[in-house]
């Protein structure tokens, strides 16, 4: 027997999804629901219909963004977007971004019915296209995913690392400092996982407030808070059968660590003020920009989590100290943004580039490469395309008048604030007073007339070493 057609519908108004609903059941297919584009951009991941019937006009997220998103994630899914009697740009809009088609609301029921028959149609033809070409094998994900660019001794061992646990579903903790890699490592665990195909669902824990990120996580039921209009579910259910990446889950509520605990015991969890058990099968990713053994050592992390959550362990280390790296990373920076440009650094450059300490890690020198890349006339970047604070002199010197206005110039014309260079600044002379006690933290303070706890609340800050 044929599988039935799923239809997801997204509409901000429910008696409409009621509507349609019932005429999807009539016509004998199965439908989801989802009220709001960020929803109905998850379910896509989820159920994978064959078919997305989308209001345009949505009341948090544009119907035409929600359209761009799901076109980007399955680029040959049928969208029909619905569009209020009259407003032609934004069909022709949509028609242009890529849906299917497009029906006006109030809509002409048997007009209706045939638009969507006839995406099905269209969907089927690509589902067969689809189960040929898997036959073929999957190329093609693996030559356009980011690459992980590292040769250094370091580097080495966590891509071996990688490989051993991708095929495991024991949980990863991904640690380092900013910009170092950590989601970039988190998606290639997934990448090279048995769950490959499934869904990969990512949250950042410091992003939302504590309320919001329980909901998020863990969904809730229809009237569990005001604002709760209808049901929804979290994306740990969105997972299941696949993988979740919690970022920055130092920043997770301990109300919120008990609750994942019960999902790592295996145990079922409830969504916000659900009665229902849920039992989910999601491996578990998380990564911290923190020392997480401090975060449990303060309270803040739950030992008993940090246990589960650290089965298997990735320190990625600072880009000063995998220096031999530099050179591979501003040649793939140089590729990855040459718009089709044929993109050298000079002999200087790369020797100024080599020098830097990059508190911003691999995200700061990625940006580095690109801003270069734009201002430059001709193919070959040179010093001159480095912001100022790559001229800065070494600590110790005295501060001149014209750095003064170079940083100056820079703040105006580049994307730099006073609290930038003030950072700066301020870490250069902490890097200094390290240097001239040997790193002895106490000394260092009072050379700097702070206290010890502020220079090290500082060095954590600027991803200066603590060990
Ligand atoms: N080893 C690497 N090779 C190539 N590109 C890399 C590498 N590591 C990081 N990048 C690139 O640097 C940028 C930052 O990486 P990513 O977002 O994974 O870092 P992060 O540790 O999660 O940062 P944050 O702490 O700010 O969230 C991305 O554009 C990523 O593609
Ligand atoms: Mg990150």
């Amino acid at each position: 027997m044929k599988e039935k057609k799923h239809v997801l519908i997204v509409d901000d108004e429910a008696p409409m999804r009621l509507n349609i609903a019932e005429l999807m059941t009539g016509e004998g297919y199965n439908y989801s629901e989802a009220a709001g584009g960020d929803e109905a951009i998850l379910m896509v991941q989820k159920i994978i219909p064959d078919l997305v019937l989308l209001d345009i006009n949505l009341p948090q997220k544009d119907g035409l963004t929600v359209l761009g998103e799901i076109q980007k994630l399955f680029p040959k899914l049928p969208v029909i977007v619905f569009t209020a009697y009259g407003t032609s740009e934004r069909a022709i809009e949509a028609i242009k971004l890529g849906a299917f088609d497009y029906i006006e609301k109030p809509f002409e029921l048997d007009e209706f019915l045939l638009t969507i028959k006839r995406a099905l149609e269209y969907s089927e033809l690509l589902n067969e296209i689809k189960l040929l070409r898997d036959q073929v094998q999957d190329i093609s994900s693996t030559v356009t995913s980011d690459q992980i660019i590292g040769r250094s001794p370091q580097m080495q061992e966590i891509f071996k690392l990688i490989g051993k646990v991708a095929l495991s579903d024991t949980t990863v903790l991904i640690q380092g400092g900013s910009g170092t890699g950590k989601e970039l490592i988190a998606d290639a665990i997934q990448r090279h996982s048995l769950r490959r195909d499934k869904p990969y669902i990512k949250v950042n824990c410091g992003a939302l407030s504590e309320s919001i990120l329980e909901s998020e996580i863990f969904g809730h039921e229809k009237g569990s808070f005001t604002g709760a209009t209808s049901q929804r579910m979290g994306r740990f259910e969105l997972a299941d059968g696949g993988t979740i990446f919690l970022d920055e889950i130092n920043n997770m509520p301990l109300s919120l660590q008990v609750k994942l605990l019960r999902i790592l015991q295996k145990q079922p969890f409830y969504r916000v003020g659900g009665e229902t058990p849920i039992k989910v099968d999601v491996r578990i990713i998380t990564a911290s920009n923190r020392i997480v053994e401090d975060d449990v050592k303060a309270g803040k992390l739950r030992e008993d989590l940090f246990y589960r959550l650290n089965v298997v362990r990735i320190n990625l280390p600072p880009l000063v100290d995998r220096k031999q790296d530099i050179p591979y990373l501003v040649d793939y920076f140089l590729k990855k943004h040459s718009n089709g440009r044929s993109l050298t650094v000079s002999p200087e450059m790369l020797e100024r580039l080599s020098k830097y300490e990059w508190p911003g890690n691999i995200r700061e020198l990625e940006n580095t490469i690109q801003r270069a890349a734009v201002i430059s006339q001709s193919d070959v970047l040179t010093i001159d395309h480095l912001p100022v604070k790559h001229s800065v002199p070494s600590s110790g010197q005295t501060y001149s008048g014209s750095d003064l206005q170079s940083w100056f110039e820079e703040i105006q014309n580049a994307d730099k604030s006073l609290k930038d260079v003030v950072c700066f600044v301020e870490k250069e002379l902490i890097l200094q007073a390290l240097k001239q006690t040997n790193s002895n933290r106490s000394r260092a303070a009072t050379l700097l007339k702070i206290h010890r706890r502020l220079l090290y609340t500082k060095m954590k800050e600027y991803g200066i070493s603590t060990d």
